[in-house]
């Protein structure tokens, strides 16, 4: 009986600091951007796809932003809004690339 009640807790120690460590690596930090970094897939999964998902389709937390959202965006607009949008620290060449790359995939 002890030794139930031990691994139980044990168990539970292991999910929880599982979810917890998941948690974190799943924030993606924004300062975590590579200088120079351009590939929109990762700069977008290091800066964007904690909030609105790994595939754009959006979060309770953020809406989807796949290219059928955004046709009222020009590139430039959209790369103007992304480069303001909550506090990212990207550069205007990573805010630009990723854009394009919204708008286009
Ligand atoms: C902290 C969560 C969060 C992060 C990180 C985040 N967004 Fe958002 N995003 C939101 C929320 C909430 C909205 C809706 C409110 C608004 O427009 O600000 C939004 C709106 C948008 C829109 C406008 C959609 C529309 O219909 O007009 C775009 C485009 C967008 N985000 C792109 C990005 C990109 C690109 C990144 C990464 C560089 C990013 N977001 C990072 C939360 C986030």
């Amino acid at each position: 009986m002890r030794s139930k009640i031990i691994l139980f807790v044990i168990t539970g120690l292991i999910v929880v600091s599982t979810l917890a460590f998941t948690a974190c690596t799943a924030q993606a930090d924004p300062t975590d951007t590579v200088a120079g970094q351009l590939d929109p897939k990762q700069v977008f999964a290091a800066n964007c796809a904690s909030c609105h998902g790994a595939h754009r389709l959006g979060t309770p937390d953020a809406p989807n932003i796949m290219k059928e959202v955004l046709v009222s965006y020009t590139d430039t607009s959209l790369a103007s809004f992304i480069k303001g949008h909550n506090g990212q620290l990207l550069t205007a060449s990573q805010a630009a690339a990723i854009a394009t790359y919204l708008k286009t995939k």
